[in-house]
């Protein structure tokens, strides 16, 4: 097949790393790709979603793969679909569980899936009054777009009233703010669950623990992800089941009421509290560090299941999974998160081991090449993989091909998969 790739991410170099290991021998496009995803297939540079779907007629690209959520929210889907392109991901309207949180909020109390008790308002006196109504810590929520930032767990009702002007008064996130959720504290622990849907069924893949503070044991700033691990022994088969009665049914026949039937992957922050999954929020993509352990756990090929997801036709195909573990370790760059960095080469040694060859490798994120030479430049720059029976063996096998990559001022956390190894 010839396929488009939207993104730039290790998300999308992981997708597309698992679509050339298919036996089938397919051709990829970037758009725009990263310094890394040329040697899987051809980085475009076509910005306007008129020209790239112009391209995609022109090139007879037969499936396109939409990573980040921008575009989706932005309606790229639309765009394709009224070209009569097969494109995987969820419409302008849909994406609205990610690209607005009153509007997922909003959905949730309507279907009556579980989520943390809120509000949400454009009036700082309601938003005080509720406010008063909680015990600390609170949560305070921009509605719109805000790059993973838009979150702030707030410590006292002082600063939960701070964050809750800033936002209002549009000091903050600007327009994204203009309207807030508060909320309950929920604590439990937290899952990245994933679902790829064709707007009636759906396939749930294994779950998944992020790692979002940059610092060993959860401290530091929150990041887009340091590391992930799945599955996650954090779930048995009664969560699961908990979570497709009470959330994913109920949100594909709530989309379809609403008019906007979800197709793609809905990505569901799930808060485990007292053994129940609550819902914390949607995304309408994969998350990333996720994509790149769950892609290497697919045994069926992932291209027909983006396929005929994207054709409605889901019911025809059986997904497999592997039976071993994958652990994610993410490097970022030297002043991550806060600020950019002076791009570092990076030297990757030759991988000599035939355990590690065969069980780890690298998914490329924020990278550029130059004259034949990687450099990192983004925040999260790469992640190396390992594979293995078991997390412990797979979570060793990423650390060691993690002290085979080499750069200036590399981050990395030292406990990923740490909740799944606590009585190990
Ligand atoms: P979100 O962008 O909504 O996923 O929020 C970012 C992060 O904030 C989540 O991954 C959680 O770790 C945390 N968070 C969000 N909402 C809550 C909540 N109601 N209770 C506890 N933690 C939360
Ligand atoms: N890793 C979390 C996200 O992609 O939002």
């Amino acid at each position: 097949m010839k396929i488009l790739i939207l993104g730039n991410g290790g998300r999308e170099y992981s997708i597309a790393r698992a679509i050339k290991n298919e036996k089938e021998d397919h051709t990829l496009f970037f758009q725009p790709g990263n310094g890394a995803t040329h040697t899987l297939g051809t980085n475009l540079n076509l910005k306007d979603y008129n020209d790239l779907a112009k391209f995609a007629l022109e090139n007879e690209i037969e499936l396109t793969i939409v990573g980040p959520e921008s575009p989706l929210v932005d309606g790229v889907v639309d765009v394709f679909k009224a070209k009569n392109l097969v494109i995987f991901g969820p419409s302008a309207k849909a994406a609205q569980l990610e690209g607005s949180k009153v509007y997922m909020k909003n959905f949730l109390a309507k279907y009556e899936i579980p989520t943390a008790r809120y509000i949400e308002t454009d009036s700082i006196e309601e938003a005080f009054k509720f406010t008063n109504t909680l015990t600390a810590p609170i949560v305070v929520k921009a509605d719109g777009l805000c790059g993973g930032k838009g979150v702030i767990i707030a410590q006292s009702h002082d600063e939960a009233k701070v964050a809750i002007s800033e936002m209002l008064s549009g000091k903050s996130f600007g327009d994204a703010g203009l309207k807030v959720i508060v909320e309950e504290f929920l604590d439990g622990y937290e899952l990245s669950m994933f679902a790829v849907c064709d707007g009636e069924d759906y396939i749930l893949l294994p779950a998944a623990q992020d790692h979002k503070r940059l610092l060993d044991n959860d401290q530091g700033p929150n990041t887009g992800g340091m590391g992930a691990y799945a599955p996650t022994p954090l779930v048995n088969e009664e969560l699961y089941q908990k979570v497709r009665d009470r959330v994913i049914r109920p949100t594909l026949d709530g989309m379809k009421k609403e008019g906007a039937p979800f197709e793609g992957v809905l990505f569901i922050g799930v808060m485990v509290v007292n053994g129940e999954p609550i819902t914390l929020e949607f995304n309408v993509r994969f998350g990333d560090p996720e994509c790149e352990i769950l892609m290497p756990l697919m045994t069926s090929s992932v291209s027909d299941m983006f396929y005929k997801a994207a054709t409605n036709r889901l019911g025809e195909i059986k997904v497999e999974f592997s039976s071993q573990y994958a652990v994610g370790v993410v490097m970022a760059s030297e002043n991550y998160p806060y600020s950019s960095s002076t791009p570092a080469e990076i030297i990757l040694d030759a991988v000599k081991h035939k355990e590690i060859e065969e069980n780890t490798h690298v998914s490329f994120a924020g990278v550029s090449e130059q004259d034949g030479k990687l450099y990192a430049d983004g925040g999260r720059v790469l992640v190396c993989v390992g594979l293995g029976d078991s997390i412990k063996q797979a979570r060793d096998r990423a650390y060691l091909r993690c002290g085979q990559v080499h750069f200036a001022g590399k981050k990395i956390r030292t406990d990923i998969a740490y909740q799944a190894l606590l009585d190990n």
